[in-house]
């Protein structure tokens, strides 16, 4: 179907310009940087927003894995550029921010998905690993989206927060995640009030919530574990067999929502979660 059809079809919808930058899923000249993007789901983000036309800033703890993520994207026709480091040091935002714009002119999109997961009972727990934990999950990822949040508001064009929460925003999945499940629990809420303060910006702030998803971080235990490559094999059988879809997710499912969320397809969405689990939540 022609660009000039599908216009003819429903002006309301579909305009000349959003055809012109791709679709209206198209990210042509859209500015974002991604947070954790050197492997799993960050790097699955940082592939696809390439592939959308975007220009993307892709970021990360490890040094040697953020460069080997950006080597290997994918063609597209934007810009890369990759900066190291730490989201849970107090700099950390604001030097993410600056870096956008010196790459790239300016900040249309944030995307926070930097993360850890380790399993501790309450009961294990220390006050540093409560600490690491609330670093780099929720104040890191408020302290990104200020700093981000800042420039957009000074750009006057709008622009786009989207956090990588998790399903146990909403519910806690197992024993030993308490730390993690009350940080995502805040992401959700940061998610929701921070969405009401922007809007009369034009800027969105969203969420994505995955379930189980194969990445290098969720294979880590497993891995450390002890079990032969066959009994891992048969835990994440196990795993998948109780998801409605009955398959562990892949970091290109969640790509795929936060695509949705940073184009012009959803600019009256804000505030809102986008649950991509399978249906693993229904059961
Ligand atoms: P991963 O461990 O595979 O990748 C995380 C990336 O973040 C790594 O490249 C790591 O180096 C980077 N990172 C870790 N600490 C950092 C820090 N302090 N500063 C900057 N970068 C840092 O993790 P995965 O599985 O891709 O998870 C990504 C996000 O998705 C996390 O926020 C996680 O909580 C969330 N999530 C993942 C699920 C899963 O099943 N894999 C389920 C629900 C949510």
């Amino acid at each position: 179907m022609s660009a000039q059809t599908l216009h003819s079809m429903d002006p309301s919808v579909v305009d000349r310009e959003v055809l012109a930058t791709g679709g209206p899923f198209g990210l042509a000249g859209r500015r974002t940087v991604v947070t954790g993007a050197a492997m799993g789901i960050g790097r699955g983000i940082a592939e696809m927003f390439r592939q959308a036309g975007a220009d993307v800033l892709l970021s990360d703890l490890d040094g040697t894995a953020l460069a080997a993520a950006a080597a290997a994207l994918p063609d597209g026709p934007g810009r890369v550029a990759t900066v190291q480091c730490d989201i849970s040091a107090d700099d950390a935002g604001e030097a993410l921010a600056a870096a956008c714009v010196e790459q790239f002119g300016g900040i249309d999109i944030l995307v926070n998905n930097a993360g850890i997961y380790p399993q501790v009972p309450v009961l294990q727990m220390t006050p540093e690993l409560l600490d690491h934990v609330y670093r780099v999950n929720l104040r890191g990822l408020v302290l990104a989206s200020k700093a981000a949040a800042a420039r957009m508001v000074a750009q006057g064009t709008g622009g786009r927060v989207i956090n990588i929460a998790s399903i146990d925003s909403l519910r806690p999945s197992m024993v030993g995640l308490a730390a993690y499940d009350a940080s995502k629990g805040g992401v959700l809420m940061f998610t929701r009030s921070l969405a009401l303060e922007l809007a009369p910006h034009n800027i969105t702030v969203n969420a994505v919530a995955p379930g189980g998803i194969t990445t290098e971080g969720s294979q880590r235990p497993l891995e450390g574990s002890g079990m032969t490559p066959e009994q891992q094999e048969e835990v994440m059988r196990t795993f998948a067999a109780r998801v409605p879809l009955g398959r562990m997710g892949t970091p290109s499912d969640i790509a795929g929502a936060t695509v949705f969320l940073a184009s012009s397809a959803a600019a009256y969405v804000t505030g809102s979660v986008i649950v991509v689990d399978g249906g693993a939540l229904l059961t």
